[in-house]
């Protein structure tokens, strides 16, 4: 599969958005090759917005309802990302799990950034979970969005090792730093080679072709 096709990118974050930024950077700098068309939040006081703003790119919140199911809150979002023609959609730091609908809407179009080495530590405080753990590497993984939680296909993966005497604080700096680079470039690589599956693995490149047999 080879997603060339895509011209505009949706990025949907809840809170600081310095991945967000990181991405605008580089798509501002032409290292990916998609403009970023909006940045979607679920909160209307997610700093993310206001980075948006600074940085030139539209940028709309549309709360979840507090009574409404997750299905009727993602009509919106579904019908915005559509009528700005997005053909891509990263997750930054998104604090939902989309419904059916919406991944059908983008079915492997979109991305997500975990700060972990998955599938180890999926879901919430997983900078936490890891130094509590006492593992000695941990790191952030860029995964297509399924179903599952943080539970998609690997495109990539960068590993950060934890030192003695780390706190929450510095490891998660020291990971964020890595994340800003891993994901721009994932997102380029998603974008401008062929790729494929190999049962759960993503292969990118293009397949060679059989020997003909004369
Ligand atoms: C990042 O660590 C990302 O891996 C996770 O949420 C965090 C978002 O940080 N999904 P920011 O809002 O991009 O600064």
């Amino acid at each position: 599969m080879l997603s060339s096709a895509v011209h505009s990118l949706a990025i949907l974050a809840s809170g600081q958005g310095s991945n967000f930024e990181a991405l605008a950077l580089a798509s501002q700098r032409q290292e990916i090759p998609a403009r970023i068309a909006l940045l979607l939040s679920d909160r209307p006081d997610a700093p993310v917005l206001e980075r948006a703003r600074r940085l030139g790119i539209e940028a709309r919140c549309l709360p979840g309802g507090r009574y409404r199911t997750r299905l009727e809150d993602e009509r919106p979002w579904i019908a915005e990302l559509e009528s700005r023609g997005v053909g891509l959609v990263l997750l930054a730091g998104f604090m939902r799990r989309l419904h059916e609908g919406f991944l059908s809407a983008f079915r492997d179009r979109i991305l997500n950034i975990h700060p972990s080495l998955l599938p180890a530590f999926p879901g919430l405080d997983a900078v936490g979970r890891a130094l509590e753990h006492g593992v000695r590497v941990t790191g952030c993984t860029v995964h297509l969005v399924d179903d599952a939680l943080d539970g998609g296909p690997i495109l990539a993966q960068s590993a950060v090792e934890i030192r003695d005497g780390e706190t929450r604080a510095s490891l998660e700096a020291r990971i964020h730093e890595v994340e800003h680079r891993l994901y721009p470039r994932t997102v380029r690589r998603y974008l401008s080679e062929p790729w494929r599956r190999e049962g759960r693995r993503i292969v990118f490149g293009a397949a060679s072709l059989e020997p003909v047999r004369g």
